[in-house]
């Protein structure tokens, strides 16, 4: 293709994409040297073994930035933000700047020549890391999309180069994990019709009679600070929520998801931290914020959320619409109880120093209301409540009583 040379910092997981990528640079870019690079975001173990065992066989430099501590971080400014898309709380969307930063550190301290990535044309993460790239001087390369690779022909490349790819079933699925989601896609679970046999589930067990269990979650300004009273830091806090709701079977999502291309996917998520923390932030928001601040959050969640999908947690939106969430959130102190059950989370108690409630206002048990309000004061309000509404439905109704009483006296005189 193009006569490049030099060097090219490759996103490198190991897996088949990236590994095909290695050789393609090389031999269809022109580029003399391939580093790897591959960024902690909280994978497991052994994808990173993997990674190294194939760097190696591929007698590539591979770099390991963590990056663990950075995205734990974010997910739980997300948190903040109740933020998911469609209903997916976004792990893959988070990760990706992250990563895309991660990457072009090392290669511009390493002095690259161009920066690359695995991604096909057809999905969001090439849009989320080029949205970084670009804005370096660095070469951006797409092997995957600018080839029009398929699976299928990588596989076959693969084979035919020798190269070190996982067969049989552990690449039946692309998988992508990190602390906040497991995404599995591909094979037959691309047809929305396929019910997912139970072994696609890695973090979550199937919900069944295990007994409930109840965590108390402490929230400190919005962002969750502790288990059961215990203070963690937020890549403990996580693990040890995927570990203990993800055996409650809680955090599983099987959606249609569309795209940022437009294209309609079938996906499939693990999530039982994010699952837990985003339903007990919710509760805990629905105790300490005002009616119309909870309504008018609400469409700020989803501005927040739709940039997060796009990788855009850069944007001057993002962080203007940080501004009204961190500004509220700071009354989101306190704690909420979840329960786990049978595959649910549902909070099932709330406290805080901030609550906008009045218990003896509320209660059924007390006469007064507040501030010398008594109930007797919310009969001219109910006289008023739907005034407007019986107006303009009585006025429709006398103008078709009218229009009857007109065609009427039309036919009366016709005859
Ligand atoms: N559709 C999700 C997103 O765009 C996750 C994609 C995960 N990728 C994968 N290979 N499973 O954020």
């Amino acid at each position: 293709m193009t006569d490049e040379n030099g060097t090219v910092a490759l996103a490198f997981s190991g897996g088949l994409d990236t590994t095909v990528c290695v050789s393609l640079l090389k031999e269809e870019y022109g580029y003399d040297e391939v580093i790897g690079v591959t960024v902690d975001v909280g994978q497991p173990d052994y994808e990173f073994e993997e990674a190294e065992e194939t760097a190696e066989a591929l007698g590539v430099e591979q770099y390991v930035v963590d990056a663990k501590a950075e995205f734990a971080d974010l997910c739980l400014k997300a948190v903040k933000a109740n933020a998911d898309y469609q209903g997916y709380p976004l792990g893959t969307a988070l990760a990706r700047p992250v990563i895309a930063k991660a990457i072009l550190s090392v290669a511009e301290e390493e002095g690259c020549d161009g920066i690359a990535h695995g991604c096909t044309g057809k999905g969001n993460d090439q849009l989320r890391f080029e949205a970084i790239w670009r804005d370096s001087d660095l070469a951006v390369t797409a092997p995957v999309r600018e080839l029009g690779l398929t699976r299928e022909w990588e596989n076959e490349y693969a084979r035919e180069q020798g190269l070190p790819v996982e067969g049989g079933d552990g690449g039946r699925y692309s998988i992508d994990t990190n602390l906040w989601s497991r995404s599995i896609e591909g094979s037959e679970l691309e047809d929305p019709s396929t019910i997912p046999s139970d072994d696609i589930y890695k973090w979550t067990e199937n919900p069944s009679a295990k007994e409930p269990e109840l965590v108390e979650v402490t929230f400190e300004d919005g962002e969750p600070v502790a288990l059961d009273g215990e203070d963690l830091d937020s890549v403990e806090l996580v693990e040890q929520l995927n570990e203990q709701a993800g055996a409650h079977g809680v955090g599983r999502t099987d959606m249609m998801e569309d795209r940022m291309l437009g294209l309609k996917v079938r996906e499939n998520y693990e999530h039982p931290a994010a699952t837990v923390l985003l339903t007990a932030h919710e509760a805990l928001e629905g105790l300490v914020l005002t009616q119309e601040e909870r309504q008018f959050k609400a469409q700020v969640d989803q501005q927040w959320s739709q940039k997060a999908y796009e990788g855009l947690v850069d944007a001057p939106l993002t962080g203007a619409l940080e501004a009204f969430i961190d500004d509220t959130n700071e009354r989101v102190t306190g704690t909420v109880t979840v329960k786990l059950e049978a595959g649910h989370c549902r909070p099932v108690s709330r406290e805080s120093e901030y609550a906008v409630y009045s218990e003896s206002a509320a209660s059924f048990n007390e006469e007064a209301i507040t501030g010398g309000i008594t109930q007797q004061d919310a009969t001219g309000v109910a006289k008023y409540h739907g005034f407007q509404s019986r107006l303009a439905n009585d006025i429709l109704e006398d103008a078709k009583q009218g229009k009857t009483a007109a065609d009427g006296s039309g036919n009366a005189s016709e005859e």
